[in-house]
């Protein structure tokens, strides 16, 4: 972590829990004292039920790169914005390989996020294969590629991407923490295409099978900013322990 960014801990719920779940853990949330931000990210259904007070920040899990129209059972970004979102998700594997989400709709989600006062979390990384055919850096060029092309100077330095394998996802694996690094410092550098503001700025989370025994060491690399959690968000306990991981 670096002193000059505030690092996050965000909790992607994704299908998982029951209005009473999330309402009690939002409560606890808000509870947890940390220097660093909080974000909770749990089914669309149940955005209003998190009531989620001043210190912790409601995320969408994804969300329309249309504004309005016959796209039934989408929710648009503005719609997103004015249930008290602050951020979305954008481009996660499971999007992209279950929903058929390609860089050019990821792309488009992150614009209208940007448009609707929302700030995109872009989760980008590679298979398991692409990663065993040495593949990986090739992979995060090209899903980077629309963002670094057309984001605004403002807007890179906003932005908060989300490096996750694939192949880390749910399974107990992750690189070692000395690739974690490796990888978020080329993360950052191909972001940021040398413009200083935008290195120092940009936030580059881990995501992949953190969770309380590895997430102090993943979280001390200097190039990682935080981490985007799912199975290990799911209890406040786990969950706290990786946002005290933090400091
Ligand atoms: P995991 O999921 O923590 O359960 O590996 C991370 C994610 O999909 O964001």
């Amino acid at each position: 972590m670096n002193d000059k960014r505030q690092p996050i801990a965000a909790a992607n719920w994704k299908m998982n829990g029951r209005w009473e779940d999330v309402e009690a853990f939002a409560q606890s949330l808000g509870t947890i004292t940390t220097n660093g931000e909080v974000i909770f990210a749990p089914p669309q259904v149940y955005l209003s039920a998190a009531e989620v007070g001043d210190t912790v920040k409601l995320a969408a899990q994804t969300g329309s790169e249309h504004v309005d129209g016959a796209f039934t059972g989408e929710c648009a970004m503005p719609m997103l914005a004015e249930v008290g979102c602050r951020y979305v998700i954008v481009g996660h594997s499971e999007r992209r390989a279950l929903f058929a989400e390609n860089d050019e709709v990821v792309f488009a989600k992150t614009e209208q996020a940007f448009a609707a006062g929302l700030t995109p979390i872009l989760c980008i990384g590679e298979t398991d294969e692409e990663n065993q055919q040495g593949q990986t850096e090739a992979v995060l060029t090209r899903q980077l590629a629309l963002a670094v092309e057309r984001l605004s100077v403002e807007q890179k330095q906003q932005i908060v991407i989300a490096y996750e394998p694939v192949w880390a996802i749910g399974t107990g694996r992750t690189p070692s923490i000395e690739d974690i690094e490796n990888i978020h410092q080329k993360i950052r550098s191909l972001f940021s295409q040398n413009d200083d503001t935008i290195s120092a700025s940009v936030r580059i989370l881990y995501g992949g099978s953190v969770k309380p025994d590895n997430a102090e060491a993943i979280f001390a690399c200097p190039n990682v900013d935080g981490g985007l959690v799912g199975g290990a968000s799911l209890t406040i306990d786990s969950f706290e322990k990786i946002i005290k991981a933090l400091a």
